[in-house]
């Protein structure tokens, strides 16, 4: 296996907006959190919205050449067609800085939050939330296409998805099925109408978005077990993929873990499953670095495409000496690399994440980040793995390496 990555091999990190912005208080999430929704507030998160200077000073010392980050619909939109000059000039001023450090800037769109007018007023179930969605789209194109490098319209769909129409725990915290199924089949339509708005206006624009591609196995190897893992896995991967055909430029794969999926129950029309967990993990994640390889290797085969590992990253507690990270780190990209060797077209990798941040119904327990955040100082102070991955990227690839 050769020792380095392509020559272009786009290095980089990944953050969301709401979940480091702060203070985003026209979003349906912070709705949500006000209602009780979330045991736990974003509050001022990593008030990156006023911090974000100080933290490019530090992506440049961590070496990327590439930086994934979103913008908060609720803050360009924040009233019915109603765009805020003041946050697109922000959203300006941060991409503009990212040109100037020779940063390749990739833009998520829709990282699962709404604004609160949309969420009350129409929602992805309804029909016309495709023409109020692609007119965002449209929109930021317009203000800002010419300073984003790779457009990723939509973060991991079928997780709010699931969690806003079947088990109720995101907003707009529904359980129902038909409007889980008209809700998939609007955004992936207003996925398809924002791919073509872009390329529109900008034809050359590389346009995708992002996938949850964790590994899932059946934990018992019987009839169930494997039923529940090809119904979960059509849910996972293929519902949406199958309605957006033709209309990727490149696959944008997040990958994080292990899940072994085993049957619970079935008692009359119910079925239960779970998937095992890693008790010493602050979110139970079992790291499986092979899996990545696994993962990537079906999306090449199942989907053809250019593959852009936009989100790799694994939860700690606070306070450790960091080695799982380090260990973490070299591990997953032992594997990117052996399937670059083997035929994969992986155009870059992704750590998630730059910064610790407010990670969802879990609030600020667990932490992601190369850069610690006090939050109560806000003070960023970089990791072990911060310095592990600068080694990374200054060689392009890994010098030692371990599995
Ligand atoms: C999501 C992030 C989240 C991360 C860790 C990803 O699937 O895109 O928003 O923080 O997982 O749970």
């Amino acid at each position: 296996m050769q020792n380095k990555f392509p020559k272009d091999f786009l290095w980089g990190v990944a953050t969301s907006a709401y979940q480091t912005e702060g203070n985003n208080f026209n979003s349906d999430w912070w709705k949500w959190e006000q209602e009780g929704g979330t045991e736990h507030k974003s509050g001022v998160a990593c008030d990156y919205w006023n911090h974000w200077r100080r933290d490019h000073i530090l992506l440049t010392e961590l070496g990327v050449n590439s930086l994934r980050f979103s913008i908060e619909w609720s803050r360009i939109e924040p009233e019915e067609g109603k765009f805020s000059p003041s946050a697109i000039e922000h959203y300006r001023e941060m991409l503009q800085d990212l040109k100037l450090r020779n940063i390749k800037t990739q833009i998520t769109f829709w990282w699962w939050t709404s604004p609160i007018w949309f969420q009350e007023k129409y929602g992805f179930h309804k029909k016309a939330s495709i023409k109020i969605f692609s007119r965002y789209i449209e929109r930021v194109t317009h203000e800002l296409g010419g300073l984003i490098d790779i457009f990723q319209i939509l973060n991991e769909p079928m997780v709010p998805l699931g969690q806003g129409y079947l088990t109720g725990m995101f907003p707009p915290g529904k359980r129902n099925p038909l409007k889980l199924w008209l809700a998939l089949k609007n955004i992936a339509r207003a996925y398809v109408e924002s791919y073509k708005i872009i390329h529109a206006l900008k034809p050359d624009a590389q346009v995708g978005m992002t996938h949850l591609y964790n590994w899932y196995e059946p934990g018992k190897s019987n009839f169930f077990g494997k039923m529940i893992y090809k119904v979960s896995k059509w849910f996972r991967v293929m519902a949406f993929n199958r309605r957006i055909k033709g209309y990727q430029d490149f696959f944008g794969l997040n990958y994080y873990r292990l899940g072994k999926i085993n049957l619970r129950k079935i008692r009359s029309e119910k079925i239960n499953f779970f998937i095992e967990e890693d008790k010493n993990n602050i979110m139970g994640w079992i790291a499986y670095p092979e899996g990545i390889y696994k993962s990537i290797m079906e999306a090449h085969r199942d989907y053809n495409l250019p593959i852009y590992i936009t989100e790799n990253g694994f939860p700690t507690d606070i306070g450790i000496d960091d080695n799982a990270r380090v260990k973490f780190i070299q591990g997953h990209l032992y594997f990117v690399k052996k399937a670059v060797s083997e035929g994969a077209n992986i155009i870059g990798y992704n750590h998630w994440s730059f910064l610790d941040n407010y990670e969802w119904l879990y609030g600020f327990a667990p932490r992601f980040g190369l850069v610690e955040i006090d939050y109560k100082t806000l003070e960023r102070k970089p990791r072990k793995s911060f310095y592990a991955y600068q080694k990374i990227i200054k060689n392009n690839g890994l010098l030692e390496i371990s599995s």
